[in-house]
């Protein structure tokens, strides 16, 4: 094990330009002009796995290509087998103008690689390639046999993943998933995720006018889509962030009170937390804390809003059409199918009779939770423990992966979920940075990881 972690110490250097390859393609999944990048962005993963010595491959999808790459195996081997899975898309940058330095040139600030991508997900992943490259060419037996799986199309919804385990199920048998993808709170507190949130996502459009008219000339005798929208829209949710579609709470779980009791030992101070994101308060539904909120609360979002004029000056017109782009995340127990039904039963009761609705529906996925009162689960948190110097905490987080379902429902095994994101890594807005600490912990953290959950 020394070997492995001195030749991860030697070569720190070599790890940040590697990751600066990486996320200076601009692997945008969400936006059909980077569909060569996403291309490039596989194969560069694909050829960076088989220079560390993994066998490694392209599969395609009618999407982008899932990239994977496997440890070499020893015949009849007894080694316990985990998968590692990570992405390789990224979210769009926009707005360019807010990033400090561009979003696809990876620049060194102090302890932190800045760069769309850097966090949320490259760094993480390749901190996991790192370590294993670490046992290969330090000749150091790995103790269990894994198989990277590198997608590109997390951010959009992972359509094509679940199909693909389907198909290799044989070959992708195996005793646990491991995914660093989430956060921490600080390097201070390492961390075990046991429940991510469940999304479903669409799109509302509003169409009046068969072309944007004179609002002095047409105001008032022709309905304002933008203003149906914004109605519409405010009928879902009241001022305190409790959603008002009928049913939506109906299969929520309560908390019990020792996951409260746990929940609030998290040190979380809500004046700094307002002031850290510049608002002036923190917002929520009454009796919940904000990590509650967060973790183990329901929303509905509007995630981007167009109609109408946007230049200067004004421009007096009834805008033709107006739409919204929405997402729910969701608890357990609740469907996204079953939610999705009710959001639409609900919107379209509530449309008026003088605009047409359309609703387009986009990607979906359940909650996830998971007890970490097991064998793999403490063995995490060993290696936690041992990589980052400090006791790990246990977190209920906010954001979706939504394929951890499918690992469970299609290859019966749970994740682990490592995350190496901090809390100002600026995941999917502006200035997205990973901390180079966590970059070269979260090398450690996967060195030991195998040993310990093999020695379970
Ligand atoms: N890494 C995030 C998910 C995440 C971040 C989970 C922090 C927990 C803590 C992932 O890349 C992501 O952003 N997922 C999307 C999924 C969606 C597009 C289906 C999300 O949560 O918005
Ligand atoms: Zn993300």
């Amino acid at each position: 094990m020394k070997a492995v972690l001195d030749y991860l110490s030697a070569h720190t250097t070599r790890f940040i330009e590697d990751l600066c390859a990486y996320v200076r393609i601009p692997s945008v999944s969400a936006q059909p002009e980077h569909a060569s990048d996403m291309q490039r962005a596989a194969e560069w993963i694909r050829d960076h796995a088989r220079g560390i010595g993994l066998e490694a491959d392209l599969h395609p999808t009618p999407g982008n290509p899932i990239m994977v790459a496997r440890t070499p195996r020893k015949p009849s081997s007894k080694r316990p087998h985990y998968l590692v899975y990570g992405h390789y898309d990224v979210q769009p940058p926009e707005p360019f103008e807010l990033w400090k330095t561009p979003p696809f040139e990876p620049t060194k600030r102090g302890r932190s690689l800045f760069g769309r991508g850097a966090s949320d997900n490259k760094g993480q992943h390749l901190a996991h390639l790192n370590a294993v490259e670490a046992y290969l060419k330090t000749g150091t037996e790995l103790p269990c046999d894994l198989t990277f799986i590198i997608e590109g199309e997390e951010e959009i919804g992972s359509s094509h993943l679940a199909a693909f385990l389907k198909a290799k199920k044989k070959s992708l048998k195996c005793d646990g998933v491991v995914i660093s993808d989430t956060g921490i709170p600080s390097l201070k507190q390492p961390a075990l995720t046991c429940a991510l949130r469940g999304i479903v996502a669409f799109e509302i459009k509003v169409l009046g006018p068969n072309r944007d008219l004179h609002s002095g000339l047409f105001g008032g005798s022709v309905d304002n889509p933008a203003m149906v929208l914004c109605q519409l829209l405010a009928q879902l949710r009241n001022p305190r962030g409790r959603i008002t579609i009928p049913g939506f709470y109906d299969e929520v779980v309560k908390l019990t009170p020792s996951e409260r009791r746990q929940m609030a030992r998290l040190p979380f101070d809500e004046k700094q937390e307002a002031k850290f994101l510049g608002v002036p308060e923190l917002f929520g539904e009454k009796g919940y804390s904000a990590l509650e909120q967060r973790g183990t609360r329901p929303t509905l979002e509007i995630n981007g809003l167009t109609s109408g004029y946007q230049g200067a000056g004004s421009k007096t017109i009834i805008p033709s059409w107006a739409s919204a782009k929405v997402t729910c995340r969701l608890v357990p127990d609740q469907k996204p199918t079953v939610i999705r039904e009710r959001i639409l039963q609900h919107l379209w009761t509530l449309c008026p009779t003088t605009v047409e609705l359309q609703i387009t529906l986009a990607h979906g996925g359940e909650p996830y939770l998971v007890s970490s009162e097991n064998p793999q689960a403490q063995a995490a948190l060993r290696a936690l423990r041992a990589a980052f110097g400090h006791e790990p905490v246990l977190l209920r987080e906010g954001g979706s992966i939504p394929i951890v379902n499918d690992f469970k429902k299609i290859l019966g095994v749970d994740t682990l979920l490592l995350g190496l994101a901090l809390p100002d890594d600026n995941a999917h807005s502006p200035n997205e940075k990973f901390d180079l600490d966590c970059y070269a912990k979260g090398m450690k953290m996967g060195a030991l990881l195998w040993q310990e959950l093999a020695s379970r």
